[in-house]
């Protein structure tokens, strides 16, 4: 069977980013800001290194600003370009990154719902998805190391990580087949299992390749763990169908999905940044002793 190429990302942009209130009250999650760029760019970059041509926002009420940040910001830049400012931060923003697209999810009902908002648009093609709180910080990108894979194997791919032991509850839990370097057979998926209940401690991190299979499995999916229709659920059910595996790319996942997180991301990547990083070393430095 040929293995087609994935050319469609869908970012479920739809979650309402409880665990980040008071910030996320008016304020798309993934517009937040790690250093000096929104969530949501560093993922449509990472998707557009790995070769996809459109990308596919699931969007809910009050989301406006994540596509407003993709056009053209035509007073400001006029502006900007008035006073003989560079223009070069809001070009980066609006441009190189195919064709954006959004669909509503009218109703927050969960990961696998909103990647089935996106069924129209995907048709029968295969597909990514990518959750923006997850940054991947890594060269080349996350996705890219996934496509690689896909483009050996075919079927469907998940990004995964080894979690702490007592981290379980919080991811999809795989059952390990057979491992060969980073790429591990995939024999069962578990939604959040309790440590005792755990079969690995290999978690589902948030970046999918999906075959458009998924959709009619998500159709018929009723909601599971917390009431809301599961991804990990409806991918469980392809197992056996098709190829499915766990890929562990070599980069660095920042949680940004909650306060610590959020934090971390910040302080990590400003450590990295050629313009402010050593600053930010001092004056972390300094800061610590007192403590
Ligand atoms: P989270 O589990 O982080 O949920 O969703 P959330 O609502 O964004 O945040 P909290 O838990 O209330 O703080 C994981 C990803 O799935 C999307 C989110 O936008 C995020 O990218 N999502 C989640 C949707 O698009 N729709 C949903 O109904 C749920």
């Amino acid at each position: 069977m040929s293995i087609r190429p994935v050319r469609k990302a869908v970012f479920p942009v739809a979650g309402l980013g409880t665990r980040l209130l008071p910030a996320t009250k008016s304020t798309p999650k993934e517009m937040l800001t790690i250093v000096d760029k929104p969530l949501i760019q560093y993922a449509v970059e990472e998707a557009r290194a790995a070769g996809i041509e459109q990308m596919i926002f699931v969007t809910g009420r009050g989301k406006g600003a994540l596509e407003d940040h993709f056009d053209v910001g035509f007073e400001l830049e006029a502006t900007m370009r008035g006073r003989g400012k560079s223009l070069h931060a809001l070009e980066a923003a609006r441009t190189g990154f195919g064709e954006i697209v959004s669909v509503r999810q009218q109703q927050a009902l969960g990961l696998g719902h909103a990647v089935w908002c996106a069924r129209h648009i995907i048709g029968n093609e295969p597909f990514a998805v990518l959750l923006p709180d997850d940054l991947m910080a890594g060269t080349p990108g996350a996705l890219k190391q996934m496509v690689e894979a896909y483009n050996d194997l075919g079927g469907n791919i998940v990004c995964a990580e080894e979690v702490a032991a007592e981290r379980t509850a919080s991811y999809g839990i795989i059952t390990p087949g057979e491992i060969d370097g980073n790429r591990t057979q995939v024999l069962g998926l578990i939604e959040k299992p309790a440590p005792a209940a755990a079969p690995s401690r290999l978690g589902v991190i948030g970046r999918y390749i999906l075959q458009p299979e998924i959709m009619a499995i998500l159709d018929a999916t009723e909601p599971g763990s917390g009431g809301e229709i599961q991804l990990t659920d409806a991918m469980a059910k392809l197992i056996g169908t098709q190829p499915f595996h766990a890929v562990t790319v070599d980069a660095v996942r920042h949680d940004c999905g909650d306060k610590l997180g959020f934090v971390l991301a910040n302080l990590a990547l400003a450590l990295d940044d050629p313009e402010i990083g050593t600053r930010v070393a001092e004056a972390a430095r300094h800061l610590l002793p007192l403590r």
